[in-house]
């Protein structure tokens, strides 16, 4: 793909990043303190990147102060294809004049951004795929998946794995593993270990483990003894994305797949954070060979950020009655037609190469730079889905969250957005949009790297810490 990078040069704002003084800048300072004066205390990335956007241009965001930045974040993994892409654009102003909003009534955007989605999906889904289309953000389409399962095999429990992110509604809270965000609720889930190797939560080594979490998964839906009773579906992030980049060992996805059909019980793969070339395959579950019963989009499903979520299920599972899942933005015509747009864009360019490409090379930069990072314990990811975790001791791998806090502002102070996440806090996460120039990545990874260089000074030296 480096042969097309030249496509994706004058997407940027340039030079970036470009600060023109001490970040936060006035501006942003007096915009933060009227935030703080006019919205909720439950507001978080503020919190901890204090800055006021104005204007965002493929992979650089710029501040009201004028300063210019390197989104390393990527809006939660919204922006593919960059903010502001200006095909994607096009096609968003062209619908905006013809039509916004449309319920679920058949029309040209919907109809061709179904039959586009169809041809990309993996195995037998490109057959036999159904849609449905409900609340425009991605916890919507994981309860649309959560009811479409439970209607079909009238079953109520919910397979779900520790160190999951589904959402924030009720039913997506109810599979997220995160007890900090009020959640599990009372619903019947049960939480499976994760194939987190780093720190197996079965004390096991990935050298000689043979999968022992799958077959604990296995197990327990054999066993009727196990606690767990015979659930509606099995659902599972292909990459845990907000547990900390966390991708599983090859065959564990495909493991997860057989087990499940082996006791007949619905697979939803959650693609919301995964999917549109995030990782180097347009959609993660392909990397196993796997197709799902269920897949969860949103998040660049909308092109350049307009909220859109959908769900795509094999149709045998659709005996759903009229209305069962309804919601009144649940036919954003404009975030359809940008929707369908970026996609083209994404085959045109070949982004998910792209990301594959860039992936490999951050992860090869940041394994090199590690030696000589001792807060460094792993650095791991596919695509540009990258995380890199922190820890006190590389031997005892004991969590450092102060140290990926320090670090994001460190990076935040040199010109570089990151984003934090992970079971202990302790992960410094890259989602940058995938359109982002092999230059841009490379200043934006040299800068992280000297960026935990001076948080480990100043970590190692408390008095030298700078305001978070
Ligand atoms: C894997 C995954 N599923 C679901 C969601 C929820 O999406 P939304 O925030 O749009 O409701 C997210 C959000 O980060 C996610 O990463």
């Amino acid at each position: 793909m480096s042969d097309d990078q030249h496509s994706f040069e004058d997407l940027h704002f340039d030079p970036a990043p470009a600060l023109s003084g001490e970040v936060p800048g006035p501006r942003s300072r007096a915009m933060l303190a009227e935030q703080d004066e006019l919205e909720s205390s439950a507001r978080s990335y503020p919190l901890s990147v204090p800055v006021a956007i104005e204007a965002g241009r493929g992979a650089t965001m710029r501040d009201v102060d004028g300063n210019t930045f390197i989104d390393f974040f990527g809006g939660a993994g919204v922006l593919n294809v960059g903010h502001g892409h200006p095909v994607v654009l096009r096609a968003a102003a062209e619908q905006e004049k013809r039509l916004v909003h449309a319920l679920d009534f058949p029309t040209s955007p919907k109809l061709r951004l179904m039959r586009k989605l169809k041809t990309l999906l993996p195995g037998a889904l490109r057959e036999s795929a159904r849609f449905h289309f409900g609340g425009p953000t991605g916890s919507d389409a994981v309860e649309a998946a959560l009811k479409l399962t439970r209607a079909h095999t009238g079953r109520e429990a919910v397979v779900a794995f520790q160190g999951s992110y589904h959402g924030m509604t009720s039913g997506a809270l109810s599979v997220t593993s995160d007890t900090g965000f009020g959640g599990p609720a009372a619903s019947p889930v049960h939480f499976m270990p994760y194939p987190y190797c780093y720190r197996c939560p079965l004390g096991l080594k990935p050298d000689s483990c043979e999968m022992a979490c799958a077959h604990l998964l296995d197990t327990s839906l054999e066993d009727p003894h196990s606690g767990i009773p015979k659930p509606a579906a099995v659902l599972i992030e292909p990459i845990q994305g907000e547990g900390g980049t966390i991708v599983p060992p090859d065959g564990y996805l495909a493991e997860v797949r057989r087990i499940t059909r082996k006791h007949d019980v619905p697979l939803i793969c959650d693609e919301i954070q995964t999917g549109f070339g995030r990782t180097g395959t347009f959609f993660a579950c392909e990397h196993d060979g796997v197709t799902p019963d269920v897949m969860t989009l949103s998040k660049a499903l909308g092109g350049i950020g307009y909220p859109i979520s959908c769900i795509a299920y094999d149709a045998q599972l659709d005996g759903w009655r009229p209305g069962a899942h309804i919601g009144t933005f649940r036919g954003h015509q404009v975030a359809m037609a940008a929707g369908l747009a970026a996609i083209e864009l994404m085959q045109e360019v070949n982004l998910a190469g792209h990301a594959a490409t860039l992936g490999e090379l951050t992860l090869g930069l940041l394994r090199d730079a590690q030696e000589a990072l001792p807060s460094v314990g792993d650095v791991r990811g596919r695509g540009l889905m990258i995380g890199i975790e922190l820890v006190k001791d590389r031997d005892t791998r004991e969590p450092w969250p102060e140290m990926a806090t320090q670090i994001r502002t460190e990076c935040f102070r040199k010109g570089v957005i990151i984003e934090v996440g992970g079971h202990f806090g302790n992960v410094a996460r890259f989602l940058p949009p995938l359109v982002i120039t092999r230059e841009l990545l490379l200043t934006g990874v040299e800068i992280f790297i000297e960026s935990v260089r001076a948080a480990e000074e100043a970590l190692a030296r408390p008095s030298a810490l700078v305001a978070g």
